[in-house]
């Protein structure tokens, strides 16, 4: 473009020059040298010289906006993205769409029935329930949890991990800390949550389950409140009188650490396939937290102590009702979800 109006002319040639240094080539249309031919305009005398100074100013400006244009990258426009598992074309609108089933038609998975059932005990022993999550870190999976840096006790713990170093939890353990920093005392919390294991599967493994877990921390308490508190609540959970004992275990995370067993709510101790003919199910794991453990979250271990548990609520569930395959709970096979609606 040529402009007639010497003003102009260097004007132009200032910008363009300018514009082939700008990182933001839209900051040119605000280039003082632009906004001083525009302020100029309205010094001129009102006559043709005016008009045809205004007409060379916009041509410049668009000729500025098309070099702007010019300088962007080509815009492609993605394909609009189909969810090929939509149950219907989801780009029509809300009246040509079809009528989703009602919810008469499905129930709830037994897992779920189970849990609020056992979740309202607790509650109304006193705990809070919190909800865990299935993305954590290092230091809540294994840190704050007394894992020593490369300590063998975290090959227990092997799970799935993401390129950035993000853990799919391989137990609920990682909300202790939470839980202790955020709680007042006395703390009473379970807390539920999908946990994830790189596992062989068999009957009684899975690579994705749940697990409930308990903490208590206060003044004064001892493992006589542990084995009191969880007796109550498996008694109320099976209906039935039961038979407890624990023998010593170790978890980084409890000191002293223990393995809780019951007595088989199936056989009541005659010994049946459920309990592998010995009466008795090791059922989960527990202990006193470790002093290390209150300290990371924020609690003085010589003024409080508390016990913690974890248990698998798969495993809960399959006692109950002798689910003999931990696999069909998500196997999202009709026959087995229907015998508990
Ligand atoms: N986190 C343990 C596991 O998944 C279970 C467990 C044991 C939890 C002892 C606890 C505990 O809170 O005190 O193997």
């Amino acid at each position: 473009m040529v402009y007639k109006n010497p003003e102009v002319k260097k004007a132009a040639q200032q910008l363009k020059i300018k514009l082939e240094k700008l990182e933001d080539k839209r900051a040119i249309l605000r280039a003082p040298e632009l906004g001083a031919l525009y302020g100029r305009i309205k010094t001129l005398p009102a006559g043709e010289a005016r008009a045809e100074f205004g007409r060379e100013v916009n041509a410049l400006k668009a000729e500025l906006e098309k070099l702007i244009k010019d300088s962007l990258p080509t815009t492609h426009y993605p394909l609009h993205p189909i969810d090929v598992t939509a149950p219907f074309d989801v780009n029509v609108g809300l009246e040509d769409r079809p009528k989703l089933f009602t919810a008469d038609n499905g129930s709830r998975h037994p897992l779920t029935t189970e849990l609020t059932k056992i979740l309202d005990i607790f509650a109304r022993m006193g705990f809070t329930s919190v909800q865990s999550r299935e993305l954590d870190d290092d230091y809540h999976m294994f840190g704050s949890l007394n894992f020593p840096k490369d300590h063998p006790a975290r090959d227990e713990y092997d799970t799935f991990v993401t390129d950035e170093g993000l853990i799919a939890p391989a137990h609920t353990s990682i909300m202790q800390n939470r839980v202790f920093k955020s709680m007042d005392m006395p703390i009473r919390a379970v807390i539920p949550g999908r946990v994830f294991r790189n596992e062989d599967l068999d009957a009684r493994h899975e690579h994705t389950f749940y697990q409930l877990e308990g903490v208590y921390v206060d003044k004064g308490i001892n493992a006589g409140h542990l084995i009191a508190t969880l007796k109550a609540f498996l008694e109320e959970y099976y209906g039935q009188t039961l038979e407890v004992k624990t023998q010593p275990f170790y978890f980084p995370f409890t000191e002293p650490s223990f393995e809780f067993a019951l007595s088989c709510p199936f056989c009541r101790k005659k010994g049946c396939h459920i309990c592998s003919q010995t009466g008795w199910i090791e059922l989960l794991g527990c202990g006193m937290i470790h002093p290390t453990v209150l300290r990371e979250g924020g609690i003085d271990p010589a003024k409080y102590t508390g016990f913690a548990w974890g248990v698998g609520i798969d495993r809960l569930v399959m006692m109950k009702y002798a689910v003999e395959d931990i696999r069909h709970f998500h196997s999202g096979n009709l026959k087995f979800l229907r015998q508990f609606t």
